[in-house]
């Protein structure tokens, strides 16, 4: 079943397109992510899906419901965690789940209950009448999560959770999203960061409102299994700057010592490890590696954008 089901999907701003026909679908207890750099139109597309802004054009339903005539069903049926994580400040962790399950009509015989069930899920063993103010930015994080989940929704959104947040919390948020798809929830996330592409089912990639790929992590890499190669050389930074002069290069990225380069797949690169000596590069070696999402991903935006 799905749960979520898009087509054409646009967001205007006056004569901006903030969003342009994008079209997806995101299965039951899927982790989808949605990944794109700064105004990319992730929050913008979050935003229609959860019944906040309505599309300027396109269709789509959640958990069946259409997301320009049943925008109050939706609100009241998804979870969202916005950017800013929207919780109050001065109030305690207890206080601020028991507010939001107010909102979303948990009756109060089992809201504490629900509370008590989220923070262990959380791991947040924090005393419950803590302050917001006193915690640190991935606790927060985690209670942002428990707010969105109070009403226990079957999906929910979260708009780029784990940003400014450490990477030990990252991953301790990650493990905790694992277990929400494991219970047969969906969870749509967007994020900037491509090693957290990794951790989806499937991935989407936006730039400029555009859906450039939508795929499996696997599968995506399959795509570029044979484009993607390691040169190793004592003049690394020289020989990059040349790079710059040859038109099959699609991706290049300096790592220490070593270059990454995209090629395309029908590329015959044998001839390089000469070519380069001549020019007063010495290459040590020229091997070919597996492609990471980082490489898909800068691959795609130039193939988009050329
Ligand atoms: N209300 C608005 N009016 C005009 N332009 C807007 C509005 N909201 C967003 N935009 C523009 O639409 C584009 C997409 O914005 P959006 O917030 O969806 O990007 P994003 O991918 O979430 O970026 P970030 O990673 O910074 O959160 C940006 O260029 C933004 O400036
Ligand atoms: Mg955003």
């Amino acid at each position: 079943m799905e749960s979520v089901v898009v087509k054409n999907l646009t967001k205007k701003f006056h004569h901006f397109v903030a969003v342009d026909r994008i079209s997806f679908v995101v299965k039951r207890g899927e982790i989808f992510g949605f990944l794109g750099p700064n105004g990319a139109g992730k929050t913008t597309t979050i935003k229609m899906l959860c019944g906040i802004l309505t599309p300027t054009d396109g269709e789509g339903q959640i958990l069946g419901f259409d997301i320009v005539k049943d925008q109050q069903k939706i609100k009241q049926a998804i979870g969202y965690m916005s950017q800013r994580f929207s919780l109050y400040e001065d109030l305690s962790i207890e206080e601020n789940l028991r507010f939001f399950g107010g909102i979303y009509g948990v009756p109060s015989a089992t809201l504490k209950e629900r509370i008590d069930e989220l923070l262990q899920k959380m791991e947040i063993s924090t005393p419950p009448s803590t302050p917001l103010i006193k915690l640190p930015a991935g606790i927060k994080q985690r209670l942002a999560l428990a707010k969105a989940l109070i009403h226990n929704p079957e999906i929910v959104f979260l708009d780029e959770p784990t940003s400014g947040v450490d990477p030990l919390m990252r991953r301790k948020f990650w493990e905790i999203i694992y277990t929400l798809a494991q219970e047969g929830k969906t969870v749509f996330v967007t994020t900037h960061y491509m090693e957290e592409a990794e951790y989806c089912h499937r991935a989407g990639f936006i730039i400029g409102g555009k859906l450039i790929a939508d795929n499996s992590p696997g599968q995506l890499k399959k795509e570029f299994e044979n484009n993607v190669y390691a040169i190793e050389s004592e003049k690394s930074i020289e020989l990059f700057h040349h790079l710059v002069s040859l038109p099959f290069i699609i991706h290049k990225a300096l790592f220490g010592k070593k270059i990454h380069i995209v090629v395309p797949p029908d590329k015959d690169i044998s001839l390089l490890k000469k070519e380069f000596r001549a020019l007063g590069y010495p290459v040590v070696s020229i091997e070919q590696i597996p492609p990471s999402l980082e490489n898909i991903f800068l691959t795609k935006v130039k193939n988009t954008s050329s």
